[in-house]
């Protein structure tokens, strides 16, 4: 579906540090930035036992999946560090794609086959009086089996089409599909991947949100210029979804 990127050496994952386990390879990252860590340092897990997912959740991260956190610090305001979940989730979907798995993305974070959860991302800004200092940007993939812990809800690259028969090799495609597309956010901003995100969104989605303290459910429509999830209510009005939880689903078929 996509070209397997070739590697050319540029500044992702020049420096990597593979542990057998940690608590969280975001947080061994966030360690190692302020050490002074250099832009592009990368961390790889076998297991983590205190992997974490967005709003605090849980990360199911027993051997047979991939749990990686790279150093970046890229030349942007604070501001503008949440919507680069967008570009990582592009570059990881792209990087499941080169192996086979159909792979679409659901706002902001997730990366689905069949409407299960293949990977997830979670970007960390390091910030001092206001100046961001380093971004740690973590990625999730079940690789080789679903974790039990999730059985019902995720799905592994090896049950979604997709084969992985060098690790290394993987994560180095990985490495350099994140690289390009965080370049291109940092030198264009949000014009420059919304429409790429738009392009690769789970088809068919409604959605459960909270705005303004009103609880509304809409079709999933893409994403407004600002990477806000645009919602359409049953009575045609668009809403847009900036933070918080989005609860997806498919209205024709169960909760995701
Ligand atoms: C989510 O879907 O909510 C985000 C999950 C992110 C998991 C990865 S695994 C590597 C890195 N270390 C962590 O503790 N979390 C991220």
């Amino acid at each position: 579906m996509n070209p397997r990127l070739t590697r050319s050496g540029y500044w992702l994952g020049n420096r990597r540090i593979s542990l057998d386990s940690c608590g969280s390879t975001n947080d061994e990252a966030a360690r190692l930035a302020r050490a002074g860590a250099a832009h592009g340092t990368v961390v790889i897990a076998a297991t983590q036992t205190g992997g974490r997912g967005r709003e605090g959740r849980p990360w199911a991260s027993p051997e047979g999946g991939l749990y990686l956190s790279a150093v970046l610090r890229p030349p942007l305001p604070l501001a503008d560090v949440p919507p680069m979940t967008l570009a990582i989730g592009i570059a990881t979907c792209d990087a499941v794609r080169t192996c086979g798995a159909p792979a679409v993305l659901k706002w902001p974070n997730d990366v689905l086959v069949n409407g299960r959860k293949l990977a997830g991302i979670l970007v960390e800004a390091h910030s001092q009086g206001g100046r961001l200092e380093a971004v740690v940007v973590g990625i999730g993939i079940n690789l080789h089996r679903t974790p039990d812990a999730v059985a019902t809800t995720a799905i592994a690259l090896a049950e979604a089409g997709g084969t992985v028969v060098d690790r290394d090799a993987f994560v180095t495609d990985l490495l350099a599909h994140v690289e390009r597309w965080i370049d291109r956010y940092v030198a264009g901003g949000l014009p420059a991947i919304v429409p790429a995100w738009q392009e690769r969104m789970a088809p068919g989605l409604a959605a459960r949100a909270t705005v303004d303290g009103i609880q509304l459910t809409g079709a999933v429509c893409g994403l407004a210029e600002d990477g806000a999830l645009m919602l359409r209510d049953d009575t045609g009005r668009m809403h847009r979804i900036r933070s918080g939880d989005v609860d997806a689903f498919r209205p024709e078929s169960a909760a995701l």
